[in-house]
């Protein structure tokens, strides 16, 4: 070892001692003949001294030439800093006096500073990633990531999970996300798939009798690419068999109360609180609700009709719903330039208004309703909707009217920007999980014009819904379950169809032909008729995880190498063309532009 001891390490315990540190040059600072460099490793910062009279003229010499980022060997004495003690550094009580000193390397003047506080965009970032990485945050965020990974593998150890790894090489399936195509080279014209989970391969290992399985997967989806997505991340995927619902989300629920506890040192409470997928949309909008604040939504449909306004009328009129959520004493916060803010953003989210009402300090008075919506509302009305929502002085009422799915969307973002951005109601330490099961088992898509699965086509429907597989899709629910914290989902997953009737009966619900589903899913159907046992599992995004728990702005922040919200890799800069030899052993043609600049 060439350190006796990591720039972290030292104390008031060391002073006196001879000892040698190796690490990067923070800065260095020339106190007129005395120098005094912070170096720094992943360990943390300690300040070494040259003074010429201990470390002689020709160290002395050299030191006056090194530059940040030049890595240093340095042998010296510790010393205590007697009155200038520095208080923010886990070694401000000492100094190192240098008697030795070797530069190990030099380094160029990097692009941008290794500071706490990049001032730079994340381009340069990206493309120096390496001294990116040498910033103490994302070190911070990398050990918060390896620990949560140690806690996982302990837990599921603890509880008779077994790790098994499974292919990323498949079988291209249809539904769910896309899939990254890697072209088979001895079957001509062929394609694996990259997995986008290992979803099949986990059901698969349950009929072969591994009843516990945990693994740490790395999954793969071409999709756009947002600050919490990335086309390639890593999942906690587990999968169980004897088990229901409840044991699956006990099980989840244990693994995060197990992380928040070692890595945070944080104790979550010993039930989460559980809400149907239903009841989550009604009240907050939203199949992943924050619940770090209420401003919950009440149903107002059944008041509509008398309530004297036109456009809840009308609303109701064509099967739709109105709804609001009251913004308790918010008057003050919300100028009428926030409102038509609001507004603009409400129609982003697809409605055609947004309807508000400022409230007064009398709300029994008619001239204390203020806003475009309050005049049309008659005072009997008026008095019934102040009843519903609990009106009081200076509370602000938002309405939305539209299809019910419009107006989950869009007062479900209201909500959202009303409690995380304008009242600021929401704190980045409170942890608020929770679980949101039995979402529909199908959706339906427009744009498909079809119902598609809302999880994937092998989630379990209630066996009491499953006559209404044929009369009625759009009513089944399914065994399913997420696990949401302030508004993000961090997993989830679902009870499977185990046999084969139940499944084609599903994918025939999908509009997948008997020998479409032999081809797609053959090896699935043919394992399901071979004694599957019940099971069912879930994944949780462990990228997704460790950026709540670290407070990081984006997923790409704790993930060593990532991709840029365009999919490229700025360090390596690819995906690049390739040669047209390339191209021939693999039997493809592009029709891009000829790959010119092919390595
Ligand atoms: P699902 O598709 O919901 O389920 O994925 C599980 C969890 O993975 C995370 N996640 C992502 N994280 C980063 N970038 C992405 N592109 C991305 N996509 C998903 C989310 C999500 O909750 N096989 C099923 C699980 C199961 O049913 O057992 C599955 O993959 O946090
Ligand atoms: P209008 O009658 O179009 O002038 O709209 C009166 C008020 O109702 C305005 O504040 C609109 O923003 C609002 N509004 C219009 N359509 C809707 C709707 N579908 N849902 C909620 N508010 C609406």
């Amino acid at each position: 070892m060439m350190r006796t001891h990591t720039c972290g390490d030292l104390r008031a315990a060391h002073i006196d001692q001879t000892v040698t540190l190796c690490g990067w040059v923070q800065n260095r600072r020339d106190h007129g003949g005395i120098i005094f460099i912070d170096l720094r490793d992943r360990y943390g910062l300690t300040q070494v001294t040259f003074d010429p009279d201990l470390c002689g003229a020709a160290a002395h010499e050299q030191a006056n030439r090194i530059r940040s980022e030049w890595v240093l060997k340095v042998t010296g004495t510790v010393k205590s800093r007697g009155d200038r003690k520095n208080p923010n550094l886990a070694t401000g009580e000492i100094e190192l006096f240098v008697t030795g000193l070797e530069i190990l390397n030099q380094a160029a003047t990097p692009p941008f500073e290794i500071d706490d506080h990049v001032k730079v965009s994340e381009e340069p970032r990206l493309k120096s990633r390496f001294l990116d990485l040498r910033r103490a945050p994302m070190q911070r965020n990398l050990i918060t990531r390896h620990q949560v990974m140690q806690v996982v593998r302990r837990y599921f150890d603890a509880n008779q999970f077994l790790e098994v790894e499974t292919p990323t090489l498949c079988k291209y399936t249809p539904g769910g996300a896309r899939n990254f195509l890697v072209p088979s080279r001895m079957q001509p014209g062929s394609f694996y798939a990259m997995a986008e989970s290992p979803q099949l391969f986990k059901q698969l290992l349950m009929v072969g009798g591994y009843d516990r399985y945990i693994q740490i997967a790395r999954c793969y989806r071409d999709e756009d690419l947002r600050n919490d997505r990335q086309p390639e991340f890593t999942q906690i995927d587990l999968e169980m068999s004897f088990i229901d619902m409840d044991d699956i989300m006990d099980m989840g629920e244990g693994m995060a109360r197990q992380v928040w506890r070692e890595v945070l040192g944080f104790e979550l409470p010993a039930k989460f609180r559980r809400m149907t997928w239903t009841e989550g949309m009604l009240k907050y909008g939203s199949d992943k609700p924050d619940l770090r604040f209420g401003l919950e939504i009440v149903d107002l449909t059944d008041w509509a009709p008398t309530s004297g306004f036109s456009v809840f009328q009308s609303a109701v009129a064509n099967k739709g719903v109105v709804r609001a959520i009251n913004a308790k004493g918010a008057s003050e916060q919300l100028s009428r330039r926030t409102l038509d803010a609001l507004t603009e953003q409400a129609k982003g989210l697809g409605a055609k208004g947004l309807a508000w009402i400022k409230i007064g300090a009398d709300p029994a008075k008619a001239e204390d309703w203020q806003g475009p919506a309050a005049k049309n509302i008659t005072p009997e009305a008026r008095a019934e909707l102040g009843r519903r929502l609990g009106v009081g002085p200076g509370d602000v009422l938002f309405f939305g009217a539209d299809r019910e799915k419009t107006v989950c969307t869009v007062l479900g973002g209201i909500r959202l920007e009303l409690g995380r951005n304008l009242l600021k109601l929401a704190r980045q330490d409170d942890w608020q999980f929770l679980w949101i099961h039995s979402a529909p088992l199908f959706e339906w898509s427009e744009e498909a014009n079809a119902f598609v699965a809302n999880h994937h086509p092998f989630t379990c429907p209630y066996p009491e819904h499953l006559d209404a597989l044929t009369t009625d899709p759009g009513s089944v629910l399914s065994k399913s379950y997420d696990m949401v914290l302030n508004g993000n989902e961090i997993g989830g997953g679902s009870i499977r169809i185990h046999d084969a009737a139940t499944q084609s009966k599903v994918f025939a619900a999908l509009g997948i032909s008997p020998e479409d589903a032999q081809r797609k899913f053959g090896f699935l159907l043919h394992a399901l008729s071979f004694g599957a046992p019940p099971h069912g599992g879930m994944a949780f995004g462990l990228d997704r995880l460790v950026m709540l728990i670290t407070g990081a702005e984006s997923i790409r922040d704790v993930i060593a190498f990532p991709k840029n919200q365009r999919g490229r890799d700025e360090m390596l800069d690819c995906p690049t063309p390739v040669s047209d030899r390339q191209l021939k052993d693999l039997h493809i043609v592009t029709a891009a532009p000829a790959a010119a600049t092919a390595p």
